[in-house]
């Protein structure tokens, strides 16, 4: 497993880390908590060393779960996201101090660490962004010893560009070949700040493994079956055909072209995956393959193509 380093924090980190929301039961449905332990001791056994996690994930029980299960399993690396005030119903983003450090608490008790190597806000609006409160509490947090680096997991570009300016050392956003948009505009802020990227949704929810018929259902609380129209989801599986040429050599699969894609990218440290069984992982794993990961020709006439089906790069 190669490794990156996690922008200006000290961290040397896995390219490939394990995303835990598919694992926990919430957005994708249930999952049996023999095959998540088996996942976790796969991606460990595998040299992944990073592990993506929020409080709100299973309402605590994944952080429980990788506090268990990554304890004794030498050095590991856990990100995980607070905001959320679960003692409300339904939840309510929170980013005061006060509900800040009792979310830390909690998290960093039930994760079994002293020291809790990441923690980010968790989707914060940009009006959230406008007070300083809630980075500040976290800095102090780091310059406490309680925490190794501080940053925000940004729903969207102006979000990322704001955390950027207020010096994060880690962001965390969506980033995959049909959703580019939001890392390469704010490319310039990253390289410049020097903050670590963990690239999120890298097969778009699944849709960039190219498995999907366009009649696909989901069930309910399967976040996906919110997600897009009908007309919606056909716009989607037609723009996968920007990425077929990829599939060449020794990329063997779109799941490969989606992955390398984001691989690809300089300025990622990590790719975060979410995979709901060993043999997903397994997958990802092997077809993440070595660099270059992609022709740098390839990606020139991708961006072409992918404007052309009406994918904003
Ligand atoms: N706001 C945030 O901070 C935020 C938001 C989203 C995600 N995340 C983090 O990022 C992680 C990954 O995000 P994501 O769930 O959007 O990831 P993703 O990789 O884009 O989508 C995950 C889905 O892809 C499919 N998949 C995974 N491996 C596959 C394989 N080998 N072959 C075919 N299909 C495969 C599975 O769908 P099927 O069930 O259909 O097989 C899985 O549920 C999460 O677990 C979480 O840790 C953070």
């Amino acid at each position: 497993m190669r490794k990156r380093p996690l922008g200006k924090t000290t961290l040397q980190v896995s390219e490939l880390a394990l995303g835990t929301w598919g694992l926990s039961g919430d957005g994708y449905g249930p999952i049996s908590s023999v095959e998540v332990d088996r996942v976790i001791d796969r991606a460990l056994a595998v040299g992944i060393d990073l592990f993506d996690t929020a409080d709100v994930y299973g309402r605590g029980e994944m952080e429980r779960c990788l506090g268990k299960r990554l304890q004794g399993a030498g050095a590991t690396f856990v990100v995980t996201k607070i905001g959320t005030d679960l003692d409300e119903l339904p939840p309510k983003k929170r980013f005061d101090p006060a509900h800040l450090r009792t979310a830390f608490e909690r998290s960093q008790e039930r994760l079994a660490r002293d020291v809790v190597d990441v923690v980010l806000l968790h989707n914060p609006t940009v009006a959230a962004m406008r007070s300083k409160e809630p980075l500040d509490f976290l800095k102090e947090l780091k310059q406490a010893g309680k925490i190794r680096a501080f940053g925000v997991s940004a729903g969207s570009a102006d979000v990322a560009r704001a955390a950027l300016r207020d010096e994060v050392d880690v962001i965390e956003l969506a980033y995959n070949a049909l959703l580019p948009g939001d890392l390469h505009e704010v490319a310039g802020d990253v390289s410049e700040s020097g903050a670590g990227v963990l690239a999120r949704s890298v097969l778009a929810h699944g849709l960039l493994a190219g498995h999907w018929s366009p009649d696909r259902d989901f069930y309910p609380d399967d976040h996906r079956a919110q997600r897009w129209t009908r007309d919606e989801f056909k716009t989607r599986l037609r723009q996968l055909d920007a990425l077929r040429p990829l599939v060449t050599g020794n990329v063997v699969s779109l799941r490969a072209a989606a992955l390398r894609f984001v691989l690809a990218n300089h300025l990622v440290s990590s790719a975060v995956l979410g995979p709901r069984s060993v043999a997903q992982l397994d997958q990802l794993v092997r077809e993440a393959g070595m660099p270059p990961y992609l022709r740098d020709t390839a990606l020139t006439d991708l961006s072409a193509r992918l404007k052309n089906l009406g994918v904003t790069t």
